[in-house]
């Protein structure tokens, strides 16, 4: 589902060039769910944004879903980002102007009949209902947190990006997250969560270490069955 090869991507700064990524390797197979544990500034968010074709590295080779990112054309990579990618980001990214019902509409690449039957699942399966007329400005980080999850899984992707999505919820909020996402990887879903904090390694298929860049260590394999 993913590969990375190499991948380096390096940042013009005053003092001088900074590494976000420093030659980095990864491949996550269809069906994982895999963690990337790493302190600040060790290459976290980076590494979503190249996932996600957002950022294009300065080397390397980067294949999600089959698709060599960086190589299509920039409308080519914003169809592929609508269809094949959910984001789940840590400060949620609602769109402050629009309803919950809106925010987690405009996850879908088409509102067709199908889409809006989901997404209106989704509200009652993540307890939004009382909350779905509601802007984003009213809502507890909890119910923010679940709106930007129901909108990543609006879609049905093959693939799931979150940035330390749990960073700003209680823990029981925070399981609650975790605990949708391994059911979407149960329902043939394919889970990357990068943190900097241990709540998410117990619904690990895998956890890693990020440093300077790099991925330095496999802690454990294999925790949950696939
Ligand atoms: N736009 C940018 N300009 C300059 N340096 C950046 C930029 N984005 C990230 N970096 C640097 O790249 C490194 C990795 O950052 P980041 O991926 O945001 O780390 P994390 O998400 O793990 O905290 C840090 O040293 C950071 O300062
Ligand atoms: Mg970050």
């Amino acid at each position: 589902m993913i590969t990375c090869t190499d991948v380096v991507r390096n940042f013009a700064t005053r003092p001088g060039a900074v590494a976000g990524l420093a030659g980095l390797s990864l491949d996550v197979a269809p069906g994982e769910f895999v963690v990337i544990q790493g302190p600040s500034g060790s290459g976290k968010s980076t590494l979503l944004l190249t996932l996600g074709g957002m950022l294009r590295p300065t080397s390397g080779r980067v294949t999600v879903a089959g698709q060599d990112l960086h190589s299509l054309t920039t409308s080519a990579r914003t169809r592929f980002r609508a269809t094949t990618l959910g984001f789940v980001f840590q400060l949620f990214h609602l769109v402050p102007y629009l309803t919950v019902r809106q925010n987690i509409l405009a996850g879908l690449p088409r509102p067709d009949a199908s889409g809006r039957a989901r997404v209106a699942g989704l509200i009652n399966e993540l307890g939004l209902e009382e909350r779905a007329g509601s802007l984003p400005g009213t809502l507890s980080a909890g119910e923010r947190q679940r709106v930007a999850l129901a909108r990543a899984l609006a879609k049905q992707p093959p693939l799931i990006l979150a940035d330390e999505p749990t960073g700003n919820l209680d823990p029981a909020n925070a399981a609650g997250v975790f605990r949708r996402l391994d059911t979407y990887r149960r329902a043939g879903g394919t889970v990357l969560v990068v943190t900097h904090g241990p709540d998410a390694a117990p619904f690990a298929s895998r956890v890693l270490r990020l440093e300077a860049g790099r991925i330095t260590d496999v802690r454990s394999t294999a925790q949950v069955a696939l």
